[in-house]
């Protein structure tokens, strides 16, 4: 069986860390698409557009190519709400990692490594809004080595990073379509905090709720 190593980022794993998290946060597109869809002021649009059509235009082919177009179109706000996102990540905090969380107190990046390749990442930062805490972020296992532990592993790593340094909780943040992580983390214990959906319109539009998880640790001798 491969051994997995959990260590500190280290400047030339900056492309795989980058790619990691690309592929990761990418693969939520289709299933914030679903989320959309199921949304009932989505599918009342969609069906009043319809009608309108069918009536105005007498035709059935038209309504219909109209339909695939919206949703075409709607796909096409999802994959812009997601590159968005993406490319803010990739030019602020993940553009020098080490700047960001190595040279940073009380924060930290890793990498999970198989076989010398980095497949997993994992970074933590003081919360912004909740009080003696840290935020666990970045976390992403590549999908040719997931179900195998890594991300269990790698919130462990931040746990005990967080414990060491006499912190009372781990929080973090992650969506409601994201159901591999939402499920991960209430494993590990974590509980849910809060939901909201985002402020921005084409997040509104979208319906994307954020769900806020902790972690509670307890004081030594104790187990999480
Ligand atoms: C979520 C993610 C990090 C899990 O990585 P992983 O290394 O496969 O997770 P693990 O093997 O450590 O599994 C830990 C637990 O998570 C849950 N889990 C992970 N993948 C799951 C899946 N496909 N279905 C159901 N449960 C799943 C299970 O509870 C699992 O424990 P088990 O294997 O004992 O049942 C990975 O799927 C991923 O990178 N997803 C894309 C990026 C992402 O969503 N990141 C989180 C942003 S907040």
């Amino acid at each position: 069986m491969a051994t997995i190593q959990i260590r500190k980022y280290r400047d030339e794993d900056s492309e795989a860390v980058r790619d990691t998290y690309t592929l990761g946060i990418s693969e939520h597109v289709p299933s914030s698409f679903m989320h959309m869809l199921k949304q009932p002021p989505t599918q009342m649009v969609l069906i009043c557009l319809f009608c309108a059509l069918i009536t105005s235009s007498k035709s059935f082919l038209f309504p219909i190519l109209a339909l695939t177009l919206a949703l075409a179109g709607a796909r096409q706000l999802v994959v812009y709400v997601f590159n968005g996102h993406i490319d803010t990540s990739l030019s602020s905090d993940l553009k020098n990692i080490s700047e960001t969380y190595l040279k940073q107190k009380d924060s930290c990046f890793w990498v999970a490594e198989v076989d010398g390749v980095v497949v997993g990442t994992v970074a933590c930062v003081p919360a912004e809004n909740a009080l003696a805490c840290l935020e666990l972020k970045r976390m992403s296992v590549r999908r040719s080595h997931r179900r195998m532990g890594i991300a269990k592993v790698l919130c462990r790593t931040v746990a005990e990073f967080t414990r060491e340094r006499g912190f009372a909780a781990v929080v973090l943040f992650t969506s409601v379509v994201a159901t591999d992580a939402k499920k991960l983390y209430e494993d590990m214990g974590y509980k849910k905090i809060r939901q909201f959906v985002l402020p921005e319109l084409p997040a509104k539009i979208m319906n994307f709720t954020m769900i806020e998880y902790r972690l509670d640790l307890q004081r030594e001798g104790k187990s999480e």
